[in-house]
């Protein structure tokens, strides 16, 4: 397994490679999605190449065999949809605690033929490496073991067990990771 860390212009090159991945990883779950919201995530995806400390890892079996995996984030920022979504639908005490210096774990997906290899778990711990922000924030579907498990396994916890977007049918988890201690993450996997 190649885990390649990539800039956002790097990222830029292989944006076609990666929406695909990302069609290919989500269509195999209960949660396909339609054309119009792949079509929604490749705009959402240019914006986001913008933010502050955008980085994406990429994972493969050699450097130059096609892309397996991929996870993209960066620093949290007053404006952002997803950030403003859900500062608006928690208490005020939970988003002192969990986005005042923050990175946001934006998307992870692995394709079929490719899990339970490691490779989102190694994704995970690649895309937060260094990342100078005392948490990290994310939202994943309440009902997509796969990503809990993972999640939970890396220590993080729900802020949110219940949480409505606007556009989605059914409801999420807001999970947070403290980041600012590395040593309690390794252990607690071990
Ligand atoms: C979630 C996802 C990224 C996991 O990728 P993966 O490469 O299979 O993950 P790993 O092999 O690294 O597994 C890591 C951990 O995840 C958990 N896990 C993975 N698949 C699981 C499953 N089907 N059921 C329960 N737990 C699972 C386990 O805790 C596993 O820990 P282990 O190493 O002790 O077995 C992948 O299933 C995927 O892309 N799903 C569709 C997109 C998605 O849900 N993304 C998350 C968005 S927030």
């Amino acid at each position: 397994m190649v885990i390649a860390r990539l800039s956002a212009e790097e990222t830029a090159r292989i944006r076609a490679e990666l929406v695909k991945v990302y069609r290919e990883a989500w269509s195999t779950t209960k949660y396909a999605l339609t054309r119009h919201q792949i079509r929604d995530f490749a705009s959402v995806f240019d914006m986001h190449l913008g933010r502050d400390d955008f980085r994406a890892v990429t994972a493969r079996d050699d450097p130059d065999g096609p892309m397996l995996g991929f996870a993209y984030g960066y620093t949290s920022a007053p404006g952002g949809w997803w950030r403003e979504t859900v500062i608006d639908g928690l208490p005020k005490e939970a988003t002192e605690v969990w986005f005042a210096d923050s990175y946001e774990f934006v998307e992870l997906a692995v394709i079929e033929s490719a899990r339970g290899r490691g490779l989102g778990g190694a994704l995970h711990d690649a895309l937060l490496e260094g990342i100078e922000r005392k948490t990290s924030v994310l939202s994943t579907q309440c009902g997509n073991a796969a990503a809990l498990a993972l999640y939970r396994a890396r220590g993080w916890t729900t802020i949110s067990g219940d949480f409505r977007f606007p556009n989605r049918p059914y409801p999420y988890a807001v999970m947070g990771l403290v980041l600012n201690d590395r040593g309690r993450l390794r252990s607690s996997r071990e």
